[in-house]
């Protein structure tokens, strides 16, 4: 390959708060990335966001990082969205909804302008919902705006089933599907330690006396962890940083990871027009595939329950 024809891999992170910028900071970190653009609206705080990773630049993998415009989305290969409003005093969650729905579009209307490639990963949340809104704008095949939906959560599932079961982490293979938000549910069918199904290995390891209530006690911790942790330090930004860097890896390293990012469904699992997690292969182009398995009949009306909240908030939206 000639000079000309060498292509940055480059990664436009939208919005420099805690998230964009924790996010920036791993990926420069894992050396995936050629060049990182940050865009803030708030130019002192991008600035200073770009400038603190860039004193750091001796100690990252070789890397160009800058504050970014519009125009990065011209050649990027990647772009993640986490910006978003906050509540303001007297808003309704609707009111935020639309809003930063709002947002989202003006984002997507610019990243359309400047006639991007790119695959397009929402993070701001309620994350399902602005990936739909994002989709909708930009008009594309449904895998190239993907929700970074329960990757997140399937990695705190993991943990919290790994540390119950004495398992590292890294031999958990466990899904959280649907709305990232309370209507999730595990896939306790697609639930693997150390290579057995879940309840083979519980029945192995006879650990717990009440196997059906330590399940749920996990779920619920699961579901529970973002309000745990915002009561503690006011927002989440670690972990959605690395699922972030997990996803666009995937992308950018054409792994087919198998991931549980927000996709747009159109009729897989009965569920049609509404974004949400199920196992997707993640590659080049975004999702190459979603993984259709066997889901039990509690889990499938779990989906279904999760699909109708996005539906109904979807609905309420337009009105
Ligand atoms: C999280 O789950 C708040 O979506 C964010 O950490």
């Amino acid at each position: 390959m000639n000079q000309n024809q060498w292509k940055a891999r480059k990664v436009v992170i939208v919005g420099a708060g805690a998230v964009g910028a924790t996010f920036a900071y791993a990926l420069a970190q894992s050396g995936v990335a050629d060049e990182i653009a940050l865009i803030d609206f708030n130019q002192d705080l991008v600035k200073g966001q770009v400038l603190d990773l860039a004193h750091g630049l001796p100690f990252f993998p070789p890397l160009h990082i800058h504050v970014g415009s519009s125009a990065d989305y011209r050649d990027a290969s990647v772009i993640v969205i986490t910006a978003g409003a906050k509540q303001q005093p007297g808003e309704t969650r609707l009111d935020l909804l639309k809003r930063n729905a709002g947002i989202m579009k003006n984002i997507a209307r610019e990243i359309a302008v400047q006639e991007s490639e790119a695959v397009v990963i929402v993070t701001s949340n309620p994350v399902d919902i602005l990936t739909y809104t994002v989709l909708q704008e930009l008009g594309w095949k449904a895998g190239r705006v993907i929700g970074s939906g329960t990757v997140l959560d399937s990695a705190r599932f993991r943990y919290l089933l790994g540390q119950h079961c004495g398992v590292d982490v890294h031999n958990v293979h466990a899904y959280i599907l649907g709305e990232h938000g309370d209507s999730e549910f595990a896939a306790w069918s697609m639930t693997h330690l150390a290579g057995n199904e879940i309840d083979r290995y519980c029945a192995i390891c006879r650990k717990c006396n009440n196997w059906q209530a330590v399940r749920e006690e996990i779920v619920n911790e699961v579901k529970k962890s973002a309000y745990h942790i915002i009561d503690y330090k006011g927002s989440t930004y670690f972990a959605i940083g690395l699922a972030l860097v997990r996803i666009v890896t995937a992308i950018l390293r054409n792994q087919r990871s198998v991931l549980t990012v927000s996709t747009f469904l159109e009729g897989q699992y009965g569920v049609r027009d509404v974004c949400l997690s199920i196992p997707c292969i993640v590659a080049q182009s975004g999702v190459e595939k979603i993984v259709e398995g066997n889901l039990r009949e509690e889990e499938m009306q779990a989906l279904s329950r999760s699909a109708s909240v996005l539906r109904n908030t979807l609905d309420a939206m337009s009105k």
